[in-house]
């Protein structure tokens, strides 16, 4: 058992390159972490610095309360999972988990009994026999777990190890990785770039872009309380709706493509300095539902665009006369993106949001329809810095 603590975390690669910019990040006693962030953003740099593999430009690294930032990889008492995990095909299950202590010439007895616990823990049990090669995909993937399980580290490093999994199998081994995490215990820096998998598997969640960390908490907090513009997009599918809007100097409502929204600006007392100014807002999908007449004060009139209808849901897409603002990087890779230069009025997209109804409804595109905000859920950024309000 062990913490983690970086301190300023710095890699400046021998090119010049600088990708991790002081990361201030801890994991604690038996706490999973996922550090999840878009491609590039230095999440592989950050745990090859954790574990040894690739030397510290700058600052701190702690296991326990030892710095280790000079102690080899293997030194570090630390076990990695990566997305390639080379099983040897003409080992079996059992040898294959039992390599590394069998490379440490450990007693025969020894290796069976933690390659034992290691198949309990996994459920492999049944497969010990078997050769890799006639094992699934998820098989491999929980064998590949087992070779870090037994030597019984202190902590576990993963690198997007579900990566290589078809889509329903990811979904499955994500729950996996997450019990077996918790029986065992230890302290887990877990990366991938993929925002569900962060969402749903994490203690915490550390957002990192472009080598800075934007956010570091718990996914419920990342995901209502986002720290900023990046995390606010980032976080959540479909994403977030953020709109430029401007706050009345009255602080009574705000205006968003001109429509006038009923709202306290003292309900956040951060935003009264911005009475008269732009922001940006933001909402999720789900805070937006058809209007009822007595909902006019915090009525939306857009366009229908798109219905996709999900069975236990709908997601209406719609246009109205108002500036998105899309974060690059941020959101999925099949949106249209507009390079956002905060401070500038670049970044402004077209009016497109994304409402989450209940399925109830029969909309066609073009049709003209009122939704409703739940205002009590609106979140506010400083257009200049990106940063919440
Ligand atoms: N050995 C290296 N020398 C120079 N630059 C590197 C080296 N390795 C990685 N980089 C650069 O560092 C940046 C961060 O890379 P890294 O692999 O840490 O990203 P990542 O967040 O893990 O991305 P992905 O989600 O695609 O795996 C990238 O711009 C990459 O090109
Ligand atoms: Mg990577």
């Amino acid at each position: 058992m062990a913490t983690v603590t970086m301190e300023k975390l710095t890699k400046v690669y021998p090119n010049g390159q600088k990708v991790v910019h002081g990361l201030d990040l801890s994991i604690r006693e038996g706490e999973f972490v996922v550090l999840v962030g878009p491609s590039g953003c230095g999440k592989t740099t950050t745990l090859r610095m954790v574990a040894g593999l690739e030397e510290i430009s700058d600052g701190t690294l702690m296991i326990g309360d030892r710095v280790v930032n000079d102690l080899t990889a293997r030194d570090r008492d630390i076990a990695m999972v990566f997305q390639n995990y080379a099983l040897y095909p003409h080992m079996t299950v059992a040898q294959n988990i039992g390599f590394a202590l069998t490379l440490r010439k450990k007693p025969k007895e020894e290796i069976a009994k933690s390659v034992a616990n290691a198949a309990e823990v996994l459920g492999l049990f049944e497969q010990l026999e078997k050769k890799p090669g006639q094992l699934s995909g998820g098989q491999r993937q929980r064998v590949a777990m087992g070779r870090a399980i037994v030597r019984d580290p202190s902590v576990f490093l993963m690198d997007e190890p579900l990566s290589n999994l078809d889509a329903n199998l990811r979904v499955k081994m994500r729950a996996e990785v997450s019990r077996v995490q918790r029986q065992l215990g230890v302290a887990t820096l877990y990366v991938t770039h993929d925002q569900v998998e962060a969402m749903t598997m994490g203690d915490r969640v550390a957002v990192m872009h472009a080598g800075d960390l934007q956010q570091c908490a718990d996914p419920q907090t990342v995901y209502s309380k986002p720290a900023n513009l990046f995390v606010a997009s980032f976080i959540g599918s479909p994403s977030m709706n953020i709109f430029e809007a401007g706050v009345a100097e009255d602080g009574t409502y705000f205006t968003l493509g001109g429509q006038r929204i009923e709202f306290d600006v003292n309900s956040n007392p951060n935003l009264a300095r911005f009475r008269g100014k732009k922001v940006a807002v933001g909402f999720r999908p789900e805070h937006l539902n058809i209007a009822s007449t007595s909902d006019a004060a915090n009525c939306l009139k857009v366009e229908v665009d798109l219905v996709e209808a999900l069975g236990s849901e709908l997601l209406v897409y719609f246009r109205f006369n108002a500036k998105a603002i899309k974060v690059a990087g941020a959101v999925a890779e099949d949106e249209e993106v507009v390079d956002i230069e905060f401070g500038s009025s670049k970044g402004a997209g077209q009016g497109v949001g994304v409402a989450r109804i209940a399925p109830n409804y029969n909309f066609h595109q073009g049709e003209k329809i009122e939704l409703a905000l739940n205002t009590q859920k609106i979140l506010f950024f400083d257009i200049a810095t990106g940063d919440a309000i």
